[in-house]
């Protein structure tokens, strides 16, 4: 049998490659084998983001976009604020949020694979974006000092992270104290040992860069965000995966997991919306 993968350095190496396979095709490819959701796709963006929003950047721009959610919905960003953004991807989030905080606000977006980071760049030069900084580091070791940031958003990298718990402890460092995490991100909704697979197994069978095989249930989610120290804790639903979604991921589609595991999965793996404080 398989075994999962569970080497934090090999993970991040493997989720590294495939995204910067993926912004080096990205508006190029059909459904994906397993990024992140939105796959570079302009109607799924036109669907996250709303089409004015979307009709008024240019088309690459768009595509550089893997995300599951629309973070920058959840944030709610006020004119001045600062903002991080982990794993800002082709930096559509980050270019989207400097224009809602304003010359008076200002945007970092983290990641750690140079092909998204050159592109995030090569983007905010295009829309003339004066108030943003890309930088180059792990979500795990912030490289940021304490207390520098109003609001962290972050859309679907959080389960990419094979040390989580190290994610939010570092993300409550840096935000200041009244300070707010807004993210989208996979959750597993409800409880792994009810499913008629072993965890280990079904973690094997999916795809961790895209998303599926790195994800922590909502339990787990809140448990960690307590124990960073987060109050005013909500996780809710936005998106439900059904079948197909699992069967689009490669490994699954070459029937490591039964029909009947398939099933069972059917609507239990979820983009959310998760919101979280750092009390005052
Ligand atoms: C699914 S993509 C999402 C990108 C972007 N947020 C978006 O919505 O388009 C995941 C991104 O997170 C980055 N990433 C994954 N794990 C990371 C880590 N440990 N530290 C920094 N960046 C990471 C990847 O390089 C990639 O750009």
């Amino acid at each position: 049998m398989r075994q999962p993968e569970t080497d934090p350095t090999a993970i991040k190496a493997a989720v590294r490659e495939h995204y910067g396979h993926a912004i080096q095709t990205a508006g190029s490819c059909g459904p994906s084998d397993g990024d992140c959701c939105g796959s570079g796709s302009t109607s799924t963006e036109i669907a996250l983001y709303g089409a004015e929003t979307i009709a008024a950047l240019p088309s690459d721009v768009v595509t550089a976009s893997f995300g599951c959610g629309n973070s920058l919905a959840i944030a709610k960003l006020q004119p001045a604020e600062v903002v991080l953004d982990l794993g800002s991807g082709g930096g559509l989030e980050v270019l989207l949020a400097a224009r809602q905080v304003g010359a008076a606000g200002f945007v970092y977006g983290l990641d750690m694979t140079d092909a998204m980071l050159e592109t995030a760049q090569r983007n905010a030069e295009k829309l003339g974006a004066r108030n943003v900084s890309f930088l180059k580091g792990d979500i795990e070791a912030i490289p940021l000092p304490d207390q520098a940031v109003d609001v962290i958003i972050s859309n679907c990298v959080i389960n990419l992270a094979p040390d989580k718990h190290q994610v939010l402890n570092d993300a409550f460092r840096v935000l200041r104290p009244g300070g707010r995490l807004a993210v989208s991100d996979i959750v597993f909704d409800g409880e792994l040992h009810d499913l008629p697979v072993a965890e280990a197994e079904l973690r094997t069978a999916l795809s961790w860069a895209g998303c599926f095989a790195g994800a922590l249930t909502m339990n787990q989610y809140r448990a960690l965000l307590i124990t960073a120290g987060f109050s005013e804790i909500e996780l809710v639903v936005t998106q439900r995966y059904g079948a197909n979604d699992l069967r689009a991921q490669a490994l699954a589609a070459e029937g490591l997991l039964s029909a009947e595991v398939l099933q069972a999965l059917d609507g239990k793996i979820t983009s959310c919306a998760i919101t979280a404080r750092r009390p005052a």
